[in-house]
């Protein structure tokens, strides 16, 4: 009966039925006329969830790592410099797949906890004089602490030092979830997946292209074939795919998509707040510290908390799994042993999240944690109950 419990970790996320029905579909050719009715819509409608009109939308059946590659290799050439901070195991990844593509990376090392440093960017661009550095790459939802950084700080930043490098934003684990304004904070590539606040299966990466980043197409020589955006492109604007696409995700995602825009983005944004500070509460409560340094880095999608000095977190959540069938995030990199990690997105309710807390909560107590069982819990359920006038709209 286990696998009845949600997942807590911060993606993949619970798939409601109604996606895992939607995905259940037989094989239809791929080369058909009418397979333009399927894909074209779901282009369109993503575009919304990224917040963009004049953006491409460009799909690859791989994960947001391919994403990222993808991103990359259209755009830049061998010896190209990036701009990249690194506070975390997702931002230390992408630095580390440029640097395997012969890019040259300029690191600003950060604090794990911290987030995108716009001040440190605009120094580093207004020192470029010779526009030297193409692009300037940012992970909006730092997984691995629970940090959202501010993407439009980080524009302004650019916008100060009139530098023409292009804007590469990772979203992975907060586009659906977490508003995100692609045109307005002068996104050139945004990436994301499908395993996340789309609440589907993993296997689709996502993502949003600047008429600007497309230009770079035609100077950019990082070799490419699975991943190349003309490829793509050429094959979506006659209804196709330059290879076979992963058609029971692409009908999955119109259904994610349809359920999205029937719950309101802004309502998904607000649940999202919601759930978290719920978890936030029960943090506060537990006297347990989140990994994030201040407020306004709080992720609303997940909480990275530490566990107090001399406890294990892998101890923690393999007990939680063992106990009691429940998964929770490990701590990642610099964080292993000493964070675990609560995921709070996609098809989650109050009710799922209490659920979760409960869990950790009969987790830290089995193993003799300094909190007092049933505090975390109860300031959640105080905060979910305070100001609740009408049912919760939710997407499951
Ligand atoms: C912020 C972020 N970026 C990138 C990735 C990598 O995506 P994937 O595992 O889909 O390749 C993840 C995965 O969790 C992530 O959270």
């Amino acid at each position: 009966m286990s696998n009845q419990n949600p997942v807590f970790i911060p993606g993949p996320t619970n798939i409601p039925d109604r996606l895992r029905l939607a995905m259940q579909v037989q094989t239809q050719d791929h080369r058909a006329p009418d397979f333009v009715n399927t894909l074209a819509p779901v282009l369109e409608g993503t575009k919304k969830v990224f917040g963009s009109a004049s953006g491409q939308i460009i799909t690859f059946p791989a994960s947001g790592t391919g994403g990222w590659e993808a991103a990359v290799t259209n755009t830049l050439s061998p010896g190209d410099t990036v701009l990249v901070a690194r506070y975390g195991m997702f931002s230390h990844r992408w630095i580390d797949l440029c640097q395997r593509h012969g890019l040259d990376v300029r690191i600003i090392e950060c604090a794990w906890g911290s987030g995108a440093p716009a001040d440190q960017f605009a120094k580093a661009l207004a020192a470029d004089t010779a526009h030297q550095i193409r692009a300037v790459l940012v992970t909006h939802n730092e997984t691995a602490t629970g940090v959202r950084s501010d993407i439009s700080a980080v524009r302004k930043a650019m916008d100060a030092s009139d530098h023409p490098a292009m804007l590469f934003v990772d979203c992975v684990s907060s586009l659906a979830s977490m508003p995100f304004a692609f045109d307005d904070w002068g996104v050139d590539i945004a990436v994301s997946g499908s395993q996340k606040g789309f609440m589907l299966a993993t296997g689709m990466a996502i993502l949003c292209v600047s008429p600007k980043a497309l230009a770079a197409i035609e100077t950019a020589k990082l070799p490419r074939t699975f991943f190349d955006f003309k490829d793509m492109m050429n094959a979506n604007a006659s209804g196709g795919f330059p290879y076979t696409p992963p058609l029971q995700l692409i009908y999955g995602m119109r259904e994610s998509l349809n359920m999205l825009f029937e719950e309101g983005l802004d309502n998904v944004y607000a649940r999202h707040t919601r759930l978290a500070e719920g978890v936030r509460k029960a943090t506060a409560a537990w006297g347990l510290d989140l990994v994030a340094q201040s407020p306004e880095l709080y992720s609303d999608t997940v909480s990275a908390i530490y566990v107090p000095e001399g406890f294990d977190s892998n101890a923690l959540t393999d007990h939680a799994f063992n106990a009691y069938g429940v998964s929770f995030g490990v701590g990642l990199g610099e964080m292993n042993g000493k964070a675990f990690r609560i995921g709070h997105l996609g098809s989650l309710t109050d009710v799922m999240v209490l659920s979760g807390l409960a869990t950790i909560e009969m987790a830290m107590a089995d193993l003799n944690y300094p909190i007092d069982l049933g505090s975390g819990v109860s300031a959640a359920q105080e905060y979910f109950r305070s100001g609740r006038t009408t049912p919760m709209k939710t997407a499951a």
